[in-house]
């Protein structure tokens, strides 16, 4: 059979804005946690669902929130495997810029990880004049598996070393110990330091892992922590981990770090860990990249593209 024209059968999708009353058949094409603003898609919410079928059949979605008369953002966008490579990803991505414009949106963002549908997305992504997109993060996943069969001793024998020197006036602690009085000054410092700030313990209070967020006291002064969240029954991620710079070295984080990777490892087989680095954080960047690649079973990146649509 020869090839199809590209511009028949782009003709023959039909796009169409989704409501309540259609959302519910496209509910697969977008991830686990987007579902539930697919199944709000109501005039007042700003949240944008553009679906695809052919003959009747649901085959592609495009998702996007936005704050109207300013920002867009494309959270998700699908093709399903039989149908891609014929123009249904660039017309759903099309028809999305169209659809954020005429609300007012002046930019328009894409965030992505690198993954084997990179190239398909770039492709549109170039076609359609966006930036070129810029990497702004790690994004790292492990398991306890691997690294109880890989590194455990390893880590072990770091952290014995990071403990044994760790000078007195020190102590990690379980961080829903923290007393009042020591919360209200880092709330405070999360007002004025743009520092604390980035690295805020208290976001998402109601997801914290307690088995391993830590805070590291330094002469009775809280100075680090590093704060979990469990993500899914089998999955915590490694949220923040700070210690302030201006008066710590370095490998006081990797400390906290440490300890709770190995309370994780100790207590909760068979589980996952993830975690997010900012591509700006260098000594970090250079940190996962020298020091722990090795217990991770996968580093991807995450990348960002803009759009100027006035
Ligand atoms: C990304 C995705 C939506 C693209 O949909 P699609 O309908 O195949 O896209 P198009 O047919 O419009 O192709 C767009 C461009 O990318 C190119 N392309 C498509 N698949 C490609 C691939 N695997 N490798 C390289 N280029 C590819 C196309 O050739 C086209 O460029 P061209 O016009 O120069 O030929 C689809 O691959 C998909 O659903 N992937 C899984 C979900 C995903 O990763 N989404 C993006 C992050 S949210």
């Amino acid at each position: 059979m020869g090839k199809i024209p590209y511009a028949d059968t782009v003709q023959s999708y039909q796009l169409t804005l989704i409501d309540t009353t259609n959302a519910s058949v496209y509910e697969e094409f977008t991830y686990l946690h987007f579902r539930s603003l697919l199944q709000n898609l109501t005039p007042d919410v700003p949240v944008l669902g553009i679906g695809v079928k052919l003959a009747g059949n649901p085959i592609g979605l495009a998702l996007a929130s936005y704050s109207p008369q300013v920002y867009g953002q494309i959270l998700s966008l699908f093709v399903v495997p039989s149908h891609r490579r014929q123009g249904v990803g660039t017309a759903l991505m099309a028809r999305m810029e169209t659809e954020l414009q005429h609300r007012g949106c002046t930019e328009i963002e894409i965030n992505y990880l690198t993954s084997s549908h990179s190239p398909a997305l770039e492709g549109i992504l170039t076609h359609q004049k966006w930036s070129t997109p810029k990497a702004t993060a790690l994004v790292c996943y492990a398991s306890t598996d691997r690294v109880e069969q890989t590194k455990q001793p390893h880590l072990t024998q770091y952290l014995d070393r990071l403990l044994t020197n760790l000078p007195a006036d020190y102590s990690l602690f379980p961080w829903n110990t923290l007393t009042n009085k020591e919360r209200k000054e880092i709330v405070q410092q999360v007002e004025t330091d743009a520092l604390v700030r980035r690295f805020n313990p208290f976001s998402e209070e109601k997801k914290l892992e307690p088995l391993n967020s830590l805070g590291l006291r330094y002469q009775n002064q809280v100075v680090g922590w590093i704060i979990t969240h469990r993500i899914a029954p089998d999955t915590i991620r490694y949220t923040q981990m700070f210690v302030n710079p201006k008066s710590q070295p370095l490998s006081r984080s990797t400390l906290l770090l440490a300890r709770a990777i190995q309370l994780q490892v100790e207590n909760l087989p068979h589980t996952k860990g993830t975690f997010r680095v900012d591509i700006d954080n260098t000594p970090m960047v250079k940190f996962v990249h020298r020091r722990l690649k090795p217990y991770l079973n996968e580093i991807r990146y995450a990348w960002s593209a803009t759009k100027v649509v006035l």
